[in-house]
């Protein structure tokens, strides 16, 4: 059975580890523990048998917007719904904090797609994202992610 939870301090040296592999890539950002304490609310997580197996997080950036980040699940347990209901959960999360919009940047725009979210161009996110975050990028300022967007 997999649980989904929110993050707690305790989990941060696990949530690390299973995105290390996709960090080296270069797919997701990476983020010091510090970093990770900081924002320990925005993250949600996939639990099977006390293993994490999955997470993401949901930042807020503004009243009314937030983007779905660092979403990664355990490789060998791909293709089964769990990315899909971490993103929803995350959503959940959203409508009840009252965002109207959450948005992502990202490799797996199908991904996303399937979840109804929106192509969008990347200059219409908000500049803070840019500056604050995709400097660290080892891909900046070449960007090939999607930015893409949904109303919630
Ligand atoms: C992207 C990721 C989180 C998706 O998680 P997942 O648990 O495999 O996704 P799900 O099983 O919920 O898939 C939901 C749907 O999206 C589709 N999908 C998932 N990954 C896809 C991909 N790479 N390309 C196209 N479609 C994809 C699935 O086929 C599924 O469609 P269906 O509902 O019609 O069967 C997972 O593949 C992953 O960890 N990838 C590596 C990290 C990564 O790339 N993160 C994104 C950062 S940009």
């Amino acid at each position: 059975m997999i649980i989904y939870k929110k993050a707690t301090l305790s989990d941060i040296k696990k949530m690390q580890e299973l995105v290390r592999k996709e960090i080296a890539e270069g797919i997701i950002l990476p983020r010091t523990d510090d970093e990770v304490a900081t924002n320990i609310r925005s993250y949600t997580l996939a639990i099977k048998k006390d293993e994490i197996i999955g997470l993401s997080a949901l930042h807020i950036h503004a009243p009314h917007l937030a983007e779905i980040r660092s979403i990664v699940v355990k490789k060998e347990l791909r293709g089964r719904g769990i990315g899909g209901a971490i993103v929803k959960k995350l959503l959940e999360e959203g409508r009840l904090l009252g965002l109207k919009q959450v948005f992502t940047l990202t490799y797996r725009k199908e991904f996303f797609e399937k979840l109804s979210f929106k192509e969008i161009p990347k200059e219409s996110l908000p500049v803070s994202k840019i500056w604050a975050d995709c400097i660290k990028c080892k891909h900046f300022p070449i960007c090939d992610e999607t930015a893409l967007i949904t109303d919630i």
